[in-house]
């Protein structure tokens, strides 16, 4: 069933786990995102991000995916990710997303404060839960995202901006990256439990990829409600396309997008089943 996000994640802090969102761009990885969750009986969050707009039709998108969610029993959600146009926010709204993330990441306190506010006001009209973020995070290996320049979150900011936006969650960032890390993870779990204490609403945690998995189980303990995965799952995909290159064998396309879903399920298993259990 299609649930807000909201709800998912105020769920998810009171007893302690967390929630995969996975970035999706096309049937078969929303497919093997719902396929997982339900075998796995664990709630999923269902993320498009606005660079995909372009080549997404967004309103059949979230078409396809309410119907998905209406079939399974398990909650699902329809989460905008990473969006800094307001006209973006607006249309993810209109067409029945159930939470959008406005990225003001880039902007100073002041007017990251006041965008969000901003947004916060149309979704929470239309019953729509908002992620925002302050700091900004990195950009690692074979990342789709776009860069940033990794200041970690501040607490006393992030309790500022909580208060004066009224955001449902919060993107902090502490150390993880968006894509493969190069090196050593710096990631900091004491700032991570100082923002917690700040803000007392569920935290995010972006760049799930690589990110070491008791790192991420600590992670769960001090706060974090969803955690963003994206190029794990990529990377899955592709390394099976190159094998399938590599094989010189010619195939039907269906062939080769069905088993691309297979080939992204044991990634997303092995992140559900982590975000879930103790
Ligand atoms: P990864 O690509 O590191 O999994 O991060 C995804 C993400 O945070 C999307 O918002």
């Amino acid at each position: 069933m299609l649930v807000n996000t909201k709800e998912i994640l105020l769920n998810a802090l009171q007893n302690n786990y967390a929630v995969a969102a996975f970035n999706v761009y096309n049937l078969e990885t929303v497919q093997a995102a719902i396929k997982v969750a339900e075998k796995e009986n664990q709630p999923v969050i269902i993320a498009l991000g606005e660079r995909y707009f372009p080549t997404v039709d967004v309103e059949g998108f979230a078409a396809l995916v309410k119907v998905m969610a209406e079939k399974t029993r398990i909650p699902v959600a329809l989460h905008l990710d990473h969006a800094y146009e307001k006209e973006s926010i607006i249309r993810a709204i209109r067409c029945g997303f159930t939470s959008v993330m406005y990225d003001g990441s880039k902007y100073e306190l002041d007017q990251n404060i006041a965008y969000t506010k901003e947004i916060v006001e149309i979704a929470h009209m239309a019953g729509v839960s908002v992620e925002a973020e302050i700091g900004s995070v990195a950009r690692g290996a074979f990342s789709d995202e776009e860069e940033g320049n990794g200041t970690l979150t501040d607490p006393q900011s992030a309790k500022e901006f909580v208060a004066a936006t009224g955001v449902d969650f919060l993107a902090a960032a502490i150390g993880t990256v968006h894509g493969m890390y190069q090196g050593e993870p710096k990631i900091d779990l004491a700032l991570l439990d100082e923002i917690r204490i700040a803000v007392n609403i569920p935290l995010v945690l972006h760049g799930g990829s690589g990110t070491p998995e008791d790192i991420l189980k600590k992670a769960i303990q001090l706060g974090i409600c969803k955690v963003n995965v994206n190029t794990e799952v990529s990377i899955a995909a592709v390394s099976y396309l190159e094998k399938f290159i590599e094989k010189k064998q010619i195939e039907h396309l269906s062939t080769i997008m069905s088993e691309m879903q297979l080939s992204m399920e044991p990634v997303m298993t092995k992140f559900v089943r982590l975000l879930s259990t103790k």
